[in-house]
């Protein structure tokens, strides 16, 4: 039976890039009109690597949002070489910092700053375990010598699997996972852990990186992001994991808006911009695989259940109606291509 309109309760972005200043001024809108609240990555650069700057940087966040929204940043710390425990415990009070970041040294945009060694931060981590504070780790290796589409893979090996067995009660999101291997790891092995999805990987493969939509040649620098796009039977196991009746897999958009002109280059960051439609893409991936009755307790139940946060009262409802996405958004000074650009989407969020 195909159904022309879903009401469900009001989702949460549980990974998301708001940057700041004039870019954060222009993206924020789109999030808060879609969500209730949003995890904030704390890659800004200087990254955000203190209670105290988180702060700050959530004060910014509310004076941005437009009166008549309503939407709760959560916000997060940025782990480094040289986080200390008592930043963990202070970050744990304030209340407002709802996760710790890792980010591989040099795995990603802004990600320099980011931890060497997993190793360097075991006092870290025994605070965390302790106090039930959520490590949110981009999973993929740096090496040089292993291949960009195998990273996923190799830090599941080299690096989260000894992760947790020398810390099996550390609750860990393991961020916009993109192969089969990492959903076999979330959904089989013990202990707190969760994942979350993309609407980018649940709807395309690697192709879409280097062909168009009708299969013609051609690179698609909106379609980059990290982790890369993978081939399409992993993106079926992404599909299959978003809609099973797994509770540890919930959205996370990793919305990562960079002007056009940045993307667009020779060497182009990494990215794609989906804050404005992420609900309808969402809704797609659902739709094709038939389980349009999957997608509350993967957009709106199974995040606030393993954050330990209240699950939102009110609803959003969409509706099968076909529109057409624009070709730019602003941002600040410049403007961001978003992911489909100009494509139609077969999903409406009403008003
Ligand atoms: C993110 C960004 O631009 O901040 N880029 C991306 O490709 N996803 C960083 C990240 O989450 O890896
Ligand atoms: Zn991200």
């Amino acid at each position: 039976m195909s159904v022309d309109t879903l009401t469900i309760a009001r989702p949460d972005d549980w990974h998301l890039h708001l940057r700041d200043g004039a870019a954060m001024g222009s993206v924020l809108q789109h999030t808060a009109r879609q969500f209730a609240r949003a995890i904030v990555m704390p890659n800004l650069a200087p990254p955000i690597t203190t209670t105290e700057q988180a702060a700050a940087y959530r004060q910014r966040i509310h004076q941005a949002l437009p009166r008549e929204l309503v939407f709760e940043p959560l916000m997060t710390i940025y782990l480094t070489d040289h986080t200390a425990p008592d930043e963990i415990r202070r970050a744990h009070e304030s209340a407002f910092v709802h996760a710790v970041k890792l980010y591989p040294a040099g795995a990603t945009t802004h990600s320099a700053s980011g931890v060497t060694n997993v190793r360097r931060c075991a006092r870290v981590f025994e605070v965390m375990q302790r106090i039930g504070m959520p490590l949110l780790v981009h999973g993929e290796v740096t090496s040089a010598q292993v291949d960009v589409f195998d990273r996923e893979r190799v830090f599941i090996e080299q690096v989260l699997i000894p992760l947790r067995r020398d810390f099996p009660l550390l609750k860990i999101v393991f961020e916009h996972i993109t192969t089969a291997e990492a959903v076999s790891y979330v959904r089989e092995e013990k202990g707190p852990i969760g994942a979350t999805i993309t609407a980018h990987h649940l709807l395309f493969n690697r192709n879409s990186i280097f062909m168009t939509t009708d299969g013609q040649p051609g690179m698609r620098p909106h379609y980059y992001c990290l982790p890369v796009l993978k081939r399409e039977a992993h993106r079926r196991a992404l599909v299959s994991a978003a809609t099973s009746e797994s509770a540890r897999f919930f959205l996370g958009t990793d919305s990562a808006p960079h002007a056009k002109g940045d993307k667009e280059a020779a060497c182009g960051c990494a990215g794609c911009f989906t804050a404005a439609s992420a609900l309808e893409l969402y809704m797609e991936a659902f739709d094709q695989a038939n389980a349009l009755d999957r997608f509350e307790a993967f957009a709106s139940f199974n995040g606030p259940d393993f954050y330990d946060l209240p699950r939102n009262s009110q609803t959003v409802t969409l509706a099968r109606s076909a529109w057409t996405l624009p070709a730019e958004f602003p941002l600040g000074d410049a403007s961001v291509v978003p992911l489909r650009a100009g494509g139609t989407l077969q999903w409406t969020l009403q008003a």
